[in-house]
């Protein structure tokens, strides 16, 4: 198992799904967790899950004053891990670009990218020299299987560039990104039960393991990377082997 120590892990976007089971698994390695997201009843929650060790703090990554407030005010960071994104369902992401209106996939992009830009932006000043950051992406920034993907891939491919620079930029301090396959969350919730069991029937019949990712899956990947100091500057496919 993974050994925190004392170390600080501050998760946003931590109080739902991949990012709520890396808060969970980190306080469990015995860390500190700081949790941020914007609703209050879910931070709540996801404090009472994630025991004694883990505190919140409300915060909308896409206001820039905000953030910058959010990090001025936080204590020094060991792991900074950003996994808030607006559902693809809400925005209207998802459709071909003749289609899609540009508001949608701005709104998009306002938060799964902006967002973590803003977020190194202002939280570098506040990582350890041993620190790390880990950025989210996706399947559609480098392939092209998924169909009415070019606002979301173009977000991903966005995201994954910032952070290779950025690990040259922050060096020594690390950047990595996780690029989830499908994974079981509340980000699916505003799909119709018919289309979101169809839509995990179908991931695990094509992935080598045969089934859909568990938020679990992505925890124990996010504390390696937050405990191997050799790691950085890279994009890790965790998908369960989809073809
Ligand atoms: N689930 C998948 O199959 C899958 C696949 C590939 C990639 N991903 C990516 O993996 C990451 C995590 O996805 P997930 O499915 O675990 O997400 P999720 O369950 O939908 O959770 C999203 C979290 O982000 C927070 N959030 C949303 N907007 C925010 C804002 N403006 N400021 C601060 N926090 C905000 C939400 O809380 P509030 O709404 O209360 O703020 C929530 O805690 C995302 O980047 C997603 O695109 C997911």
């Amino acid at each position: 198992m993974t050994v925190l120590g004392d170390q600080h892990v501050v998760v946003i976007g931590g109080s739902s799904g991949m990012g709520l089971a890396i808060a969970r698994a980190a306080a469990a390695a015995g860390a500190r967790v700081t949790i941020a997201g914007r609703g209050e009843t879910k931070l709540a929650r996801a404090v009472a899950q994630a025991g004694s060790r883990a505190t919140y703090r409300r915060l909308d990554i896409t206001d820039e004053v905000a953030v910058a407030a959010f990090f001025e005010a936080t204590e020094a960071i060991d792991h900074l891990v950003v996994t808030a994104h607006a559902s693809s369902a809400v925005t209207g992401a998802i459709d071909t670009l003749a289609n899609m209106t540009v508001a949608s996939a701005r709104t998009f992009m306002e938060t799964k990218f902006w967002g973590p830009f803003v977020a190194a932006k202002y939280g570098q000043h506040k990582l350890q020299p041993q620190g790390s950051i880990i950025f989210f992406s996706g399947a559609a920034g480098v392939r092209k299987l998924l169909p009415h993907h070019a606002a979301i891939g173009a977000t991903n491919g966005a995201v994954e560039a910032l952070a290779r620079q950025l690990a040259r930029e922050i060096a020594p301090k690390r950047v990595n990104v996780i690029a989830a396959g499908l994974v079981r969350t509340p980000a699916y919730d505003g799909l119709s039960a018919e289309v979101r069991d169809r839509m995990y029937a179908d991931y695990a019949k094509t992935a080598l393991v045969g089934r859909v990712g568990r938020p679990e899956d992505i925890a124990q990947a996010a504390l390696y990377l937050m405990s191997n100091t050799y790691v950085t500057g890279q994009v890790h496919e965790i998908d369960g082997g989809r073809p």
